[in-house]
């Protein structure tokens, strides 16, 4: 049996990038003889194995035919005459299809060295089309590799085009797609994956209500970008520069998604968009099941961003109702990545993009003086039930008016 490394560990070495995850293919060998040399085995019906003492991933040299819709459709052929070639060619791109042994020589059929240095993401063979994942996983290669100057082959976006519009998309399942979607959200420049699905009409197919903000706009005197999607990737990429979390950036993703919405007489204005993009957002989110924390953010950050924006003019009642809204007493985490993403969403503009955001700390101001509260005296002067609710109401009302006049 011959074992190479593949696939990242091999392109990541070549780029000169830390190799983090070694996954390694196994020619001319069976089943039984890798559960002879302890091998353990990842599935049942699956050629892959665990390494007994390293735990990584190695895998025998395979062929997959397509023999239905979707990922399920899949049988694969996996036989100790399957030759190196023969696997690498079923592989995605050409620079994840190289191989090395461990005196690393170099086995590359499909020219990955080449594309590597032309920085470019071609796809090896027509066998690309087998798993329409791919559509999302060049996308978000084209994120990770964008400031190393890397681009989508022509060829590329030609196939991930007739992929997108074949129907094969719909195929996907929302934890699958989610998991491309979350990992390209976390790369240095996320836009790139957005721009690249929708270069290819994959955006449209996926998430129509963020293709939907290309060609939409807003107001110069707040958005000198005007169009509603650049500004959606701006404030992406500003939400990468400054390095949030994902629940910021999924919400900087959706924000604006009421903007698709309004009647065109109505542009550049856009009347109670954050109230009516509400269904919007959580149609993004429950179609690829985004995790609650994620889903939670954008809703939020749909609906309040323009209170973050004008903080500073809200009343003293706006104020207290934002704070509980967001439950702030409880789940102050939360509060700040919302004040996070309404910063993002305020430096997201052309030329804005160093611009400070005192909202921030002065709704942080609210919910300090908010919290300041104590409920103690109230219990001891006799309130319980509802009415201690009320009375707390009160006494924080209270407080918010004291604050917003220290700050004036
Ligand atoms: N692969 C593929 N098609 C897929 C998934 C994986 O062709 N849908 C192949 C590629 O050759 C890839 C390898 O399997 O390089 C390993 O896949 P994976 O671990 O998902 O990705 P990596 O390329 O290692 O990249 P990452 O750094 O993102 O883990």
């Amino acid at each position: 049996m011959r074992i190479y490394k593949v696939g990242g560990a091999v392109r990541d070495r070549l780029l000169g990038i830390a190799v983090t995850d070694i996954d390694r293919v196994v020619v001319g060998a069976t089943t039984e003889e890798m559960l002879a040399k302890g091998f353990r085995p990842v599935g049942a019906d699956f050629p892959v194995f665990l390494h007994p003492k390293t735990g990584e991933e190695y895998a025998l040299a395979r062929t997959e035919r397509k023999s239905g819709r979707g990922y399920g459709g899949f049988t694969f052929h996996a036989s100790p005459d399957v030759t190196l070639e023969e696997d690498l060619i079923r592989r995605d791109l050409t620079i994840n299809a190289m191989a090395e042994d461990d005196e690393q020589n170099l086995t590359d059929p499909y020219h990955g060295q080449r594309d590597l240095e032309a920085r470019i993401l071609r796809h090896v063979s027509p066998a690309f089309a087998e798993d329409p994942l791919r559509v999302l996983r060049v996308a978000r290669f084209a994120a990770r590799y964008a400031e190393l100057g890397f681009t989508v082959a022509t060829e590329t976006l030609k196939l991930m085009r007739q992929l997108s519009e074949s129907g094969e998309l719909q195929a996907l399942t929302a934890e699958r797609s989610w998991k491309e979607i979350s990992r390209a959200l976390m790369e240095n420049q996320p836009q790139v994956f957005i721009e690249v699905l929708r270069a290819c009409g994959a955006l449209k197919v996926l998430m129509p209500e963020v293709d939907a903000l290309f060609g939409v706009p807003q107001p110069a005197i707040h958005h000198p970008e005007i169009d509603t999607g650049a500004h959606t990737l701006s404030v992406l990429q500003q939400a990468a520069h400054h390095k949030q979390p994902l629940t910021v950036r999924w919400a900087c993703l959706l924000h604006d998604l009421g903007k698709g919405l309004t009647p065109e007489e109505q542009w550049p204005r856009h009347i109670a968009h954050e109230s009516k993009g509400l269904k919007l957002i959580k149609a993004v989110n429950e179609r690829f099941k985004a995790p609650r924390d994620c889903q939670e953010l954008a809703l939020l950050v749909g609906e309040y961003h323009t209170h973050g924006h004008r903080a500073l003019e809200l009343k003293a009642s706006t104020l207290l109702e934002l704070l509980q809204s967001f439950d702030v007493f409880r789940r102050p985490q939360r509060f700040e990545e919302f004040l996070a993403a309404c910063e993002m969403d305020a430096r997201g503009r052309k030329g804005l993009e160093e611009r400070s955001y005192p909202q921030a700390d002065y709704l942080r101001g609210a919910a300090t003086a908010a919290r300041s509260v104590a409920v103690q005296p109230l219990l001891e002067q006799g309130f319980k039930g509802p009415e201690l609710g009320e009375a707390i109401k009160r006494e924080r009302l209270k407080a918010l008016k004291a604050y917003k006049e220290a700050s004036s």
